[in-house]
């Protein structure tokens, strides 16, 4: 996906795609080190989350990861706050900047939302922008991966699902198929797009390394689904019957929130093969890891 992306001089995280390679495994490798236990604090600093959208993981994982770090979170509430009386996201994020945070993260339904900030000088991290990007979810997807398969050079993934509406989709395709990694999509074609070649649901259970499981994003489309629940599930979901048919080292991921019964059978979920839980504890080393190099001036 094309994005006009204008923030490279800007500080944070922002997306994968302005970072190389190497600059990808730092953060991996931070993650994996603090994972192990290695630990830095940061006392007296301060950060916001600015969450103009609905989270649960992004949100309260980058504050755990604050709090792992020393640093204090602020609690913001976008019913209670200015916002609802007209106040633009730039002029909230320069009132955070002005009141002496060290570091904001947002999440906004707008595309490359930070392009409107690049005279921000306080480090911003991405925590989710449109259908774009999703960049901590995509490393801690990564750091999973690394986990389990040791390199990405080869692997097969399948993202399965609501591709037109993911910000994980379109921000993991970008990152894997620049590490080496085979990207496929499957699903109903009415959610595909271009993010990579597309295979039918029943081969790609047998093919892939990492099946990656999308939530059917209600809240995103304009039209109604023109298939039931039921139907969405038979065709189109993981269900118990799929998973038996998978490779045996391959693994089923899912950004989550999950929807069960829908692309993933609920007792999926947690099967031997679901490293979704995974992907959540991995989520607040990989925000530790991102927090500690913007503060170090190293992102
Ligand atoms: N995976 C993810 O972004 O979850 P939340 O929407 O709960 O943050």
């Amino acid at each position: 996906m094309q994005k006009n992306i204008e923030e490279v001089l800007m500080r944070g995280l922002l997306t994968l795609r302005t970072l190389s390679s190497p600059e990808i495994m730092d953060i991996i490798e931070l993650a994996i080190r603090f994972k192990k236990g290695w630990s830095i604090n940061f006392p007296g600093k301060k950060m916001v989350n600015l969450f103009y959208e609905n989270s649960t993981r992004t949100q309260y994982s980058f504050q755990m990861a604050m709090i792992n770090l020393g640093i204090t979170p602020l609690s913001f509430n976008l019913a209670s706050s200015s916002v609802q009386k007209g106040e633009t996201l730039y002029d909230t994020v320069r009132t955070f900047e002005a009141l002496g945070v060290d570091g904001i993260v947002i999440r906004h339904t707008k595309d490359v939302y930070y392009n409107d900030l690049k005279t921000i000088k306080v480090p911003i991290f991405n925590g989710g922008d449109g259908t774009s990007d999703h960049p901590t979810q995509t490393l801690l997807d990564l750091m999973t991966i690394y986990e389990e398969f040791g390199a990405f050079e080869g692997l097969r993934v399948a993202l399965v699902g609501d591709i037109s509406h993911s910000r994980v989709a379109h921000g993991n395709a970008e990152v894997m198929k620049r590490l080496g990694m085979k990207v496929f999509v499957s699903g109903p074609e009415q959610f595909s797009d271009k993010t990579g070649e597309y295979i039918p649901l029943d081969e790609a259970v047998e093919k892939m390394d990492i099946i990656n499981l999308l939530r059917v994003q209600f809240e995103r489309h304009e039209q109604a689904m023109n298939i039931t629940k039921e139907e969405y599930h038979r065709r189109y979901g993981l269900t118990s019957e799929r998973v038996a048919r998978m490779k045996k080292n391959a693994i089923i991921m899912h950004p989550a929130p999950i929807n069960r019964g829908i692309e993933i059978a609920s007792e999926v979920a947690e099967c031997e093969k679901s490293r979704i839980y995974k992907q959540m504890e991995n989520g607040v080393y990989i925000r530790m890891a991102v927090l500690t190099m913007a503060l170090e001036g190293k992102l």
